[in-house]
Formats: structure tokens, C-alpha cells, sequence
């Protein structure tokens, strides 16, 4: 085993595929055991969100109080970073304060100054570009269904978002296929593209971007979709639903997908946009397994870079 002490978590591309492994098999450990471990007695994790959430808010904050430890959340409406004191100082002084920090924000760059700044680990809890902590939490539910990623397809539908880059780099490090299947003009950003498929050389993962929706769920084991329209995209919500209409996830997209499929979804959900009730609701819907798997997951974390 590695020691993960003291690491940051910006996005899994900074990860080596063992270290996530490391992190995937003691979520399912902990999960399995379903004790209250005193491993993080006195210690603070602050969470700082400029967006909304309720699973990562509530994960974390949970996490913590059942390792026997405390977050604080810091919504930048309440602090002096809404403010405009800097990022900075803001990690300068919460590091004499705290034992680590989440933060969920816009530009991905604010994530890696406070990282830069800070003394003490940095956790990624959303950006507008990578959602690491969800994706750890999405292989966990994988493992726990498929068993193992060799040989495995998933299909992503939807917007080229900060999910389907954490996907895209989380699925390359640990060998599972992924086809991020987008509306022309929403495909995920080029240069995260060739990274993930710079990443998939070690694992042999196939890493493909297509418009080509029958193509790319064709033989799926895994079939996820997120929102058309992110945090921070709503202006655009109208535009997109025109954009994205043909690439809804319903009964008839999903015929050739594999006859086991599992269906994912981050959460939070539109039904009867990216995906209808009738499959987020039917048998092969895992996405709560997978809202639960961020509370074990990122008490592996937790417990590992602390
Ligand atoms: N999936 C996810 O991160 O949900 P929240 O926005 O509710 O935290
Ligand atoms: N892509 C979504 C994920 C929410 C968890 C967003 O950024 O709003």
C-alpha cells in the first residue's frame, strides 16, 4: 500500500491508477464493515462550495463526523472569498485553521491557486471543468456491479461537461472503455480528450468522442448521463434543450446497449430531458447506489490523505 498522506485531489489525472485502486477497494471495505471509525478524531475538513449541492455538501460532512472529525461549511457567500479577498490569503489562513479543504467552484484554475497556496491537502469537489470525489464514487459502483473494468464499456451521453472529462481521465487510468457521445458543438474539451487518451496508453482503455449516439451505446455495460445544462450554464438552457433533444437516454436509445447494462447518473436529475422517469426509476438505475457510494468513497479518501 501507498501512503496517500497529505495529497491533493484536483483531478484523477494526478493519480496513479494504484492509488485510485488503493482508494476504490478500502471505500468498499469501509462500506462493508458500515462501523463509525474514530480515524479522523479532531480533525477538520472545511468546505468551501460557490455552488449549490446536496450530495457532496452531505457526503463530506457526514464523512467526516463518522470518522470522528468535523467539516465546516463555508459558503462563499458567507466568507470573505465572496468578497474578494484572494484565493491566496484564503488558503494561507485556513491552513492554520483546518486539516484539509474541499472546494466546489467555477474556473478550475481558482481549485489549483488554493492548492498552490495551501499547506494542506485540496479536494476538487466540483469544477466547471472536473467532478474527481463523483467519479471515484461512479468506479466504486462499477466494481460493485461489473466486477471489474477489462473488457467493459461505458457510454456517456450528453454534454461534454466536467463530468465527462473526470470519465474520460478516471475510466484511462483504471481500464475501462469509455465513448463520450455529445450534440455537435458540445463535445468534452480537445485538450482533455488527448490527455485521457494519453493516460488510456498505460491501461489500454479505448477512450473515443463521437456524435454518433447508436454507435457509441452500442454494447454498453455502462450507460450515464448528466444534465444539459450545468451550474453556471442555465442562460443557455433553452438552446440546449433543442441541441440535446435526439440524445435523450430513453427505452428505445438504450435497445443496444448490452441486455445488462447499468444505467448512472450524478445526480441531481431532469426526467424527461437527459434521461425519462421510466429508466432513472427502472431496474437497470444504479444512481443511488451511486449517491451513497460518495459518502463511502470519500471517507476512503479522507481517511487516506489526512
Ligand atoms: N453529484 C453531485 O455532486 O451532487 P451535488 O451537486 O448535490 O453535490
Ligand atoms: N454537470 C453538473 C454536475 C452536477 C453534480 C454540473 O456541473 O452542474
Amino acid at each position: 500500500e501507498t501512503s496517500l498522506k497529505g495529497k491533493d485531489l484536483l483531478t484523477l489525472a494526478d493519480w496513479k491508477a494504484d492509488e485510485i485502486n488503493q482508494i476504490l477497494k478500502y471505500a468498499l471495505q469501509l462500506k462493508k464493515e458500515n462501523q463509525p471509525k474514530q480515524l479522523l478524531a479532531g480533525k477538520t475538513l472545511g468546505m468551501i462550495f460557490e455552488k449549490s449541492s446536496t450530495r457532496t455538501r452531505v457526503s463530506f460532512e457526514v464523512g467526516m463526523l463518522q470518522l470522528g472529525g468535523h467539516a465546516l461549511h463555508l459558503s462563499s457567500r458567507d466568507i470573505q472569498m465572496g468578497r474578494g479577498e484572494s484565493i491566496a490569503d484564503t488558503a494561507k489562513v485556513l491552513s492554520r485553521y483546518l486539516d484539509a479543504i474541499m472546494i466546489r467552484t467555477f474556473n478550475h484554475e481558482i481549485v489549483e491557486e488554493l492548492a498552490l497556496h495551501a499547506d494542506i491537502p485540496v479536494i476538487n469537489g466540483l469544477t466547471d471543468d472536473y467532478h474527481p470525489c463523483q467519479v471515484l464514487a461512479d468506479l466504486m459502483t462499477i466494481l460493485e456491479y461489473k466486477s471489474s473494468f477489462a473488457g467493459k464499456k461505458l457510454a456517456y451521453i450528453g454534454d461534454g461537461n466536467n463530468i465527462a472529462h473526470s470519465l474520460m481521465i478516471g475510466s484511462a487510468k483504471v481500464g475501462l472503455d469509455c465513448t463520450i457521445v455529445t450534440p455537435e458543438n458540445y463535445e468534452p474539451k480537445a485538450e482533455i480528450v488527448s490527455k485521457a487518451q494519453e493516460i488510456a496508453k498505460a491501461s489500454g482503455a479505448k477512450i473515443l468522442v463521437t456524435t454518433d449516439l447508436e454507435k457509441g451505446i452500442q454494447n454498453a455495460d455502462i450507460v450515464y448521463t448528466d444534465v444539459w445544462a450545468s451550474m453556471g450554464w442555465e442562460d443557455e438552457a433553452n438552446e440546449r434543450l433543442k441541441a440535446f433533444k435526439e440524445y435523450q437516454v430513453n427505452s428505445k436509445t438504450l435497445s443496444v446497449a448490452k441486455s445488462d447494462y447499468i444505467f448512472m447518473h450524478c445526480l441531481p436529475a431532469h426526467r424527461g430531458e437527459e434521461v425519462t422517469g421510466e429508466i432513472i426509476d427502472g431496474t437497470h438505475s444504479v444512481v443511488f447506489d451511486e449517491a451513497e457510494n460518495r459518502l463511502h468513497v470519500q471517507k476512503a479518501l479522507l481517511a487516506s490523505v489526512l
